[in-house]
């Protein structure tokens, strides 16, 4: 055990090395370092989810095989009490659910037992959606459990991601974070060795989230609106009479600088080593938001030691411009993209590689 003064100097030493050239401002190559996280990251959003299937194998195996530093996962719970990735609240829009189950094709993931889940097809929908990315072989994919994600990730002896586990809308799922703690430890990734992040929008399950794992690195993501920061214009998009979902995200702005850094605060007393905020995208689109990466946002969270992972970037403009305002990791649907534009691109061609693995 080391000695009282020799642990002082050991922390020094740490928070030395985590402090910039501005004495005030830690260095967020050393905070990640700290964390055990690559910098800048790079998270596979749902996968390699541009080219194949979200949250299915062929994305995750792809995104693996590229060269990602994360496979990000939104963490449900089945009706049989199976941890599975699925991102949306129902299976209408990724799955053939409301031609297997028309009279429950609204109902809730956690309607739905495993056996049920896995007869579903969770690749048609992408084929008839991007005909121009679409391949035979995503007909008939079937949702995942962490399980198999897990098994994934592990699969490849070249690279061995980490995982990016959010916990999807944790009040319908009380005790998910126990379970998801308890899946971990019984597959050896608590060991310490193993990457993992833990991320959630809500600040309960976040403070759950490190009761339960305090040594593993969690990020609270960020939002303005109900549940989040509190907007400085109150309104809906439904009521603005807009027409442009992503141009009437962009103009919500946190109520001030205050709000925003109270959000921080809670980040940090609930065991997050960094925040999660949404971008607004240049070409504008379905998950273009608010713009919560502005360069004085991303100082702010690193003088209070946190780090910044912006969601979800595709185009290299908009990698640029998050890179230029500060960010330290990108979630992205376009891991080779992201790769390539951080100068690690990958070794094969996105086709070769879903070639090589059978799609
Ligand atoms: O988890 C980060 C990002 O994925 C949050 O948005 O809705 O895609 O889960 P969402
Ligand atoms: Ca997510």
């Amino acid at each position: 055990m080391l000695a009282n003064w020799s642990k002082t100097l050991c922390m020094g030493a740490l928070l030395i090395g985590a402090m910039g050239a501005n004495a005030q401002t830690p260095n967020p190559q050393a905070l990640a370092k700290q964390a055990g996280i690559p910098w800048p990251a790079v998270i596979a959003h749902r996968g390699a989810s541009f080219d194949a299937p979200e949250s299915t194998a062929p994305a995750y195996k792809l995104a693996r095989d590229l060269g990602a530093d994360y496979l990000e996962l939104d963490l449900q719970r089945t009706r049989d009490g199976v941890l599975i990735a699925v991102h949306d609240d129902t299976l209408l829009r990724t799955s053939d659910i409301a031609a297997r189950f028309p009279e429950r094709k609204d109902k809730p993931v956690s309607d739905f037992t495993l056996a049920e889940l896995e007869s579903l097809d969770a690749g048609t929908w992408f084929n008839q959606a991007h005909p121009e990315r679409a391949r035979k072989t995503y007909a008939g994919l079937q949702i995942l459990t962490l399980d198999e994600v897990l098994d994934i990730a592990e699969g490849n002896p070249a690279h061995k991601p980490g995982l990016y586990i959010e916990t999807k809308v944790p009040k319908q799922f009380p005790g998910i974070e126990q379970d998801l703690q308890r899946k971990l430890s019984e597959r050896g990734w608590l060991d310490g060795k193993h990457k993992v992040v833990l991320q959630t929008f809500e600040a309960d399950s976040l403070a759950l989230l490190d009761k339960v794992m305090p040594s593993v690195p969690k990020v609270l993501l960020l939002w303005v609106g109900e549940g989040s920061i509190e907007p400085k214009t109150k309104g809906t998009f439904a009521a603005s009479g807009e027409t442009d979902k992503a141009a009437w995200y962009a103009k919500q702005q946190p109520k001030d600088r205050a709000e925003f850094a109270r959000w921080l605060d809670i980040a940090k007393t609930r065991g997050a080593v960094g925040t999660g905020p949404s971008a607004a995208l240049t070409a504008g689109g379905d998950q273009s938001y608010m713009d919560l990466v502005q360069p004085w946002m991303n100082q702010l969270t690193h003088e209070k030691g946190l780090l910044v992972h912006v969601y979800t970037v595709d185009d290299a403009v908009d990698f640029k411009k998050v890179m230029d305002a500060g960010v330290d990791g990108i979630f992205t649907n376009r891991s080779a993209e992201l790769l390539k534009y951080y100068q690690r691109p990958a070794k094969q061609s996105i086709d070769a590689l879903l070639k090589a693995q059978g799609y």
